[in-house]
């Protein structure tokens, strides 16, 4: 059995304040959500004082991009895995379509960077999903393929129990545009098969595989209906408590 995920990605919206009254706002609202695992992604400057109030709690804190190395260096601007550890996160969002579109990265970085995760002792969310041009055009599962083959490249059977894969078609996300819940079902197998041709049919079984894009407290019961989808990523409506406490409480 697969743990359902629903993750917060709160993107840069929030100043500290109101990270840290969110997060706490949020922990008695999902407190006996025991079958699920609950992780929000604050900004940078939010992250040790969020984990801190949260320490104790069902909540786990995640960061919202990483450097591709641990090592400390000059690399002015740069956060490496070992430090949003040591800032109490466990999780990182990595190759998030934003980044990909807006902030040169690509399947390689996101390789980079996923390896940096494991080795801090972190989990990867790594994020993949096609363009409309590219659903129009027939070409998502290839696509798609292309994203986790390059970014899962090198990692182990081990190293696989620390990755959440997070499915986002780009024309879902902020757009109000759900993916119906047979298209993420059908994507969504698509990414099982693809990880079990490169890691094997028992890593695939095991590794959670999210929806994200337009999920809210309306659409999230059928998406989580589907056999392949085990949980959710969610942007807008993970920045206010009670909407984001309803998509955790689906049930
Ligand atoms: P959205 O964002 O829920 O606002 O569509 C999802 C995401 O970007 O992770």
């Amino acid at each position: 059995m697969r743990k359902p995920v629903i993750a917060g990605n709160w993107k840069m919206y929030k100043l500290l304040s109101e990270a840290v009254n969110t997060a706490v706002g949020l922990k008695p609202l999902v407190a006996n959500a025991n079958d699920c695992e609950i992780v929000i992604a604050p900004v940078f400057t939010a992250l040790k004082t969020v984990a801190d109030r949260l320490e104790g709690s069902n909540i786990r804190v995640s960061a919202q991009d990483c450097a591709t190395q641990n090592e400390f260096g000059a690399h002015t601007g740069e956060i490496a895995p070992v430090m949003l550890k040591d800032a109490g996160c466990s999780h990182v969002i990595i190759g998030h379509s934003e980044r990909r579109q807006f902030y040169g990265e690509t399947d390689e970085s996101v390789n980079k960077k996923t390896h940096a995760t494991i080795a801090a002792g972190l989990v990867a969310i790594v994020c993949v999903g096609e363009h409309l041009s590219e659903r129009e055009s027939g070409n998502a599962n290839s696509v798609v393929a292309e994203q986790l083959n390059t970014g899962l490249a090198g990692l182990t059977v081990a190293d696989m129990e620390r990755i959440i894969i997070a499915y986002e078609p780009v024309w879902a996300i902020g757009t109000g545009k759900t993916a119906t819940p047979e298209q993420a079902q059908e994507m969504h197998a698509h990414i099982r098969q693809t990880v079990a041709a490169s890691h094997g049919n028992d890593v695939a079984n095991a590794v959670r595989i999210l929806y994200g894009g337009s999920v809210k407290p309306d659409n999230i019961a059928t998406l989580m209906s589907q056999t392949d989808v085990d949980g959710a990523l969610v942007g807008g409506a993970s920045l206010e408590v009670e909407s984001f406490a309803s998509i955790v409480n689906f049930k």
